[in-house]
């Protein structure tokens, strides 16, 4: 590995073997898992060595202050990102808003900044949504955007319970949920990201202000056929669910083909039990739409139901459909968002497809972005990339709009 060229880039490469994945490359970093919980310890050390005094809330989101002058925690400046990770992604994705912040907390006190208002440094817990399959689980938790009971009822792919996995981690599942306490105390909030598309590069710049995110949400396919055996099972008298969901699949291309700037993903699919001489008795498959207008998402996975329940039916099949999460178009305050800009003497603005705790907090409070560029406009991916050089940008700019809102 290069050595780092740049202070931000030094952050990054401490964490750099910390949750490899050795099937695809890149890291997978769920929630909660010695990974993720091993890049929550180094930045608690992080803040830490900075003299801060990092807590973990009742939500499992840490905090850490800023706060030199000791003045009322209502109202301030909050800043942060997300350590978990989707599975085998990539490095940036999340980490990179928290290596800005440290970093930029330097750069604030190495230029002598006196905050009018503390600073807030948070980290959000499955921002993914990789683990127990609702994105932005800590911050809707917050927000009141999920209920507590909703939350600590998921499981993960193995079977275990929000609750479970919380209380291992040393949380208490009772005091989960809606934190007004910790809301009164985020008066704006601003989080950096790593870009996950092209603009940037397109633009040739290193650095943009968000203006808004796509609206999106997760819906699970259950696919209910009959269990068999694969070599006494004649093709006519089969009742194949893996067979439907295929047809799916090709459906769902075929509805956001016809739906000018709708994206939809089927990225996981599970045939249950699994066996190469089983026909499955059920599949599971998880549906991702995006679009900027709600009314276009919602009617694009009406359409992809209705359709899912005609392709099963021709294989002898059913489908039972849950929405597991959904989020509205966010645009980022503007007033804000120009701030931003002009600090920045005119930064690009850009939108993203990509969800963020920035999304959910949006709804609550002023809250903006900022995205360093990514110069393979690859995401979620091990080929996701920031240079040395442009990460520190990122951090200079973050460090610059945090002094303003800070005066
Ligand atoms: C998270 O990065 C998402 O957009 O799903
Ligand atoms: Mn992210
Ligand atoms: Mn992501």
């Amino acid at each position: 590995m290069p050595e780092p060229t740049t202070a931000t880039g030094g952050l990054l490469a401490a964490i750099a073997g910390t949750g490899r994945d050795a099937v695809r490359g890149g890291y997978s970093r769920p929630v909660f898992s010695t990974a993720e919980r091993d890049l929550v310890s180094w930045y608690e050390a992080e803040l830490t060595a900075r003299g801060l005094e990092p807590e973990i809330d009742r939500n499992g989101i840490v905090w850490a202050w800023w706060n030199p002058a000791g003045l009322p925690l209502e109202g301030a400046v909050v800043t942060g990102s997300h350590l978990d990770s989707v599975p085998g992604g990539g490095a940036f994705d999340g980490p990179l808003g928290l290596a800005s912040a440290l970093r930029a907390l330097d750069l604030l006190r190495g230029r002598g900044v006196e905050p009018a208002r503390p600073l807030g440094l948070a980290v959000f817990p499955e921002e993914e949504g990789s683990r127990f399959g609702v994105a932005c689980l800590g911050s809707r938790l917050l927000t009141g955007a999920v209920t507590a009971e909703r939350a600590l009822n998921l499981t993960d792919p193995d079977g275990n319970t929000f609750a479970d996995v919380a209380r291992r981690a040393g949380l208490d599942p009772a005091g989960f949920g809606r934190d007004e306490e910790a809301l009164a105390r985020i008066g704006t909030f601003v989080e950096l990201h790593v870009e996950q598309g092209r603009g940037l590069v397109d633009l040739d710049a290193p650095v943009a202000v968000a203006s808004s995110i796509l609206g999106h949400g997760r819906w699970r396919f259950s696919v209910h056929g009959q269990g068999n055996h694969a070599g006494t099972t004649l093709l006519d008298d089969r009742r194949d669910p893996l067979l439907a969901a295929s047809r799916v699949v090709v459906a769902v291309r075929e509805v956001a083909a016809a739906n000018p700037g709708a994206r939809a993903t089927v990225g996981r699919l599970q045939p249950v039990p699994g066996g190469t001489n089983v026909i499955a008795s059920r599949v599971d498959l998880w549906l991702d739409v995006r679009h900027p207008d709600d009314a276009v998402t919602a009617a694009v996975v009406a359409e992809i139901s209705r359709r899912a329940v005609e392709l099963a039916a021709g294989e002898g099949c059913t489908v039972q459909v849950r929405e597991e999460s959904l989020s509205p178009t966010v645009d980022f305050d503007p007033a804000l968002a120009r701030r931003l800009g002009a600090t920045l003497g005119g930064v690009p603005a850009l939108a993203t497809g990509a969800g963020h705790d920035a999304g959910v907090l949006a709804a609550h409070v002023p809250t903006a972005m900022l995205f360093t560029r990514n110069p393979t406009g690859v995401s979620h991916s091990p080929e996701e990339f920031c240079t040395d050089d442009d990460a520190e940008a990122g951090s200079v700019a973050l460090a610059d709009v945090l002094a303003d809102l800070l005066r």
